[in-house]
């Protein structure tokens, strides 16, 4: 397997494939890597003659208070689980390579990116398109992986591929869980063993806003039930529990008939903030 460390290199490399009449597949990723990601390598390898993940922690997209600093970095496991899950290659740019001293484009999805975590956590959205339209850019995929844990996010991404016109695929892999339920994340190696046991919180409470909503209670209701679940857990602070049209992310107390509907949430531990979400359709 390849580890590339350039923008130049990596671009060489892939228009190189693609000129072979080689498809590719890209995960992008900020490393700490997990069984989830290794879904999405796995899910690529079958969709692609090349696949590359992109392991970058973007600087543009953690706030001045965030974990930019604190976020894990893993590389020599990260290579290990990549070569296992049959990646051709990684690129990871040294910190200073994807962004010129002097950068000053950005890209900006201004509808979907105003809710949720977006609302939470501005400039957010702004960093990751920007980084992931360079990731296209350098990578030259056909078709790009993203975990539906970050709903939002594939949201937005897709919005962008749609605005821009990118030719690129996006496939969205299903959430991955440990066997208790809670949705793997590279945050969660912040947790005490303490803290990770409250928040099996935050699944318990989608599992029984999923069962709420299919015996008929109206979607105020279970959205003050999973508030009430979570804040009761020790330790949890919440950032918010918002239930929303899939299209427009804007929130709803009612659904119509067929209508895609996302619960999500955001829930700090101590400086750890987890997301989780599960879709239902109105009834
Ligand atoms: O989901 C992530 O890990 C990041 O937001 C992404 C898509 C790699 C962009 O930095």
């Amino acid at each position: 397997m390849i580890v590339s460390r350039t923008p130049a290199s990596t671009q060489k490399r892939c228009l190189s494939w693609r000129a072979a009449g080689e498809t590719i597949a890209l995960v992008p990723t900020m490393g700490a890597l997990h069984e989830g990601h290794a879904s999405l390598i796995r899910a690529a390898r079958t969709r692609a003659d090349k696949v590359v993940v992109s392991i970058f922690v973007n600087p543009a997209q953690f706030g001045p208070a965030e974990d930019f600093k604190e976020y894990p970095r893993t590389f020599a496991a990260d290579r290990k689980l990549c070569t296992q899950c049959g990646a051709d290659m990684i690129f990871a740019p040294a910190p200073d390579a994807l962004y010129a001293p002097d950068h000053s484009t950005w890209v900006e999805e201004t509808a979907l990116s105003r809710f949720l975590c977006g609302a939470r956590r501005p400039g957010h959205f702004r960093g990751v398109c920007t980084v992931v339209l360079k990731l296209f850019a350098v990578c030259q995929p056909h078709v790009a992986l993203f975990g539906q844990k970050d709903a939002q996010q594939c949201l937005v991404i897709q919005r962008m591929v749609r605005d821009l016109n990118l030719p690129v695929r996006i496939a969205v892999c299903p959430i991955v869980r440990d066997e208790d339920g809670l949705a793997l994340s590279s945050r969660n190696r912040y947790l005490s063993a303490e803290q990770r046991r409250s928040a099996l919180a935050l699944s318990r409470s989608l599992r029984d806003a999923r069962r709420a909503h299919a015996s008929g209670m109206p979607l105020g209701r279970i959205r003050r039930m999973i508030e009430r679940e979570i804040a009761a857990a020790p330790g949890a602070k919440i950032d918010y529990v918002s239930i929303v049209d899939e299209e427009t992310l804007a929130e709803i107390t009612h659904s119509r008939k067929g209508q895609s509907i996302l619960i999500a949430l955001a829930v700090y531990f101590g400086n750890a903030r987890l997301i989780d979400n599960i879709r239902l359709t109105g009834r």
